[in-house]
């Protein structure tokens, strides 16, 4: 009988279309990893308010509140459904990263949101990528004060 000259064609388009496959499985579970993270709690006390104890407070604190904002008397309150005085979002908007002016400026987005001034911190280098994961998570987590 005559082979298909097709065949080893065909049979390696099946090999690569498997193999893809298994490589969009791979990519789908290492995108998947940061969307689980949102998962373990995030809490204010704990996780985010030291963040800004050590990065913040020197200029956000009340009797020298750069920008009007004190980020150390009562910080939930302070954020939380807050209206921002640079820009028409709230500091916190819980669950949602994009409107919260809070989190913009800690990215450098400000601007491009309608936003105003510098990245924070002020001239003094961005937060690390695991400091501002956390406060991205606790945002995302609904903002709670835990
Ligand atoms: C060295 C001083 C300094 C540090 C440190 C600093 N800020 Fe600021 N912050 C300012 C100044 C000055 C402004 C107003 C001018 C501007 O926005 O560029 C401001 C404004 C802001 C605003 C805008 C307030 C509003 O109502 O819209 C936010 C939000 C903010 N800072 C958050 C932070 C956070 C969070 C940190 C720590 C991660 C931080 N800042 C660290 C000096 C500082």
């Amino acid at each position: 009988m005559k082979r298909n000259p097709l065949l080893p064609g065909l049979l390696l388009a099946a090999g690569s279309w498997g193999l893809a496959l298994v490589g969009m499985v791979l990519v789908g579970t290492v995108w998947a990893a940061p969307l689980l993270a949102d998962s373990a709690p995030v809490s204010l006390a704990t996780d985010v308010a030291p963040i800004m104890t050590q990065r913040c407070v020197m200029c956000h604190i009340a009797g020298a509140a750069q920008g009007g904002l004190d980020l150390y008397t009562n910080l939930w309150g302070a954020i939380v459904n807050v209206k921002s005085t640079q820009s028409s979002l709230n500091l916190v908007e819980p669950g949602d990263l994009d409107k919260s002016y809070l989190y913009l400026k800690l990215t450098g987005a400000q601007l491009s949101a309608g936003g105003s001034g510098a990245q924070m911190p002020f001239q003094a280098g961005q937060l690390d990528a695991g400091q501002l994961e956390l406060i991205r998570s606790w945002i995302a987590q609904g903002a709670p004060n835990n």
